[in-house]
């Protein structure tokens, strides 16, 4: 294994200020691929009338498949709110649900929704630089931006974790994170 992989996937540099990856293609993701994500249906047609902006960024690194290997990839979130609900990701459950994952927060002020699939209990927990966030399996993720600047973290999850994103499609997370005072809040969708 080790020999058959090439230098840029043992080693990848990365840009703080852009989540740029050496090498690797950053997939984007503008307010109209959100569509039915936020909460405020009509903030969002209202917001799309505007303009379609880039709202997050995310380059994989997946250097080997197989039995506890692993994959990552950074993020870029940008700022911004649609009505009172901040910029958010798609979010998703691995496909093989028992994938955990580790999130560091590298800059930026954010927080990640985490859903339990069985119970549907939910929790909000910080991210940010100089710490890290631990998704269980069976749980939805979610990232939220709840800062001016924009968020940029490392995902690590293993390499047969997958993405299922039709599950929140059809059923999108319970709670959502708003802005009251200034401070991000989670209230019932
Ligand atoms: C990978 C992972 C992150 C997300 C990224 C974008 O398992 O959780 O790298 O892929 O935060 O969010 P989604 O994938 O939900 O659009
Ligand atoms: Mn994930």
């Amino acid at each position: 294994m080790l020999l058959s992989l090439k230098l840029e996937d043992l080693f990848v540099a990365y840009s703080l200020d852009s989540a740029a990856l050496s090498n690797r293609p950053m997939v984007k993701r503008y307010l109209s691929d959100l569509r039915g994500s936020f909460a405020d249906a009509a903030a969002y047609e209202a917001a799309l009338a505007q303009g379609n902006p880039l709202l997050y960024e995310v380059s994989a690194v997946e250097p080997a498949t197989g039995d506890g290997q692993l994959h990552y990839g950074l993020g870029i979130l940008y700022p911004g709110n649609i009505g009172d609900e901040y910029y958010l990701t798609k979010g998703h459950y691995h496909t093989h649900r028992p994938a955990a994952e580790i999130y560091i927060g590298l800059k930026g002020e954010g927080a990640m929704v985490l859903e339990d699939e069985a119970t549907g209990e939910t929790r909000l927990v910080p991210l940010r630089a100089n710490s890290a966030v631990y998704v269980p399996g069976h749980t939805a993720h979610r990232t939220v931006n709840t800062g001016a600047e924009p968020l940029v973290y490392i995902g690590v999850y293993p390499s047969n974790a997958g993405h299922d994103y039709g599950a929140i499609a059809k059923k999108n997370f319970r709670k959502i994170v708003v802005q009251r005072d200034g401070h991000p809040v989670l209230l019932d969708r």
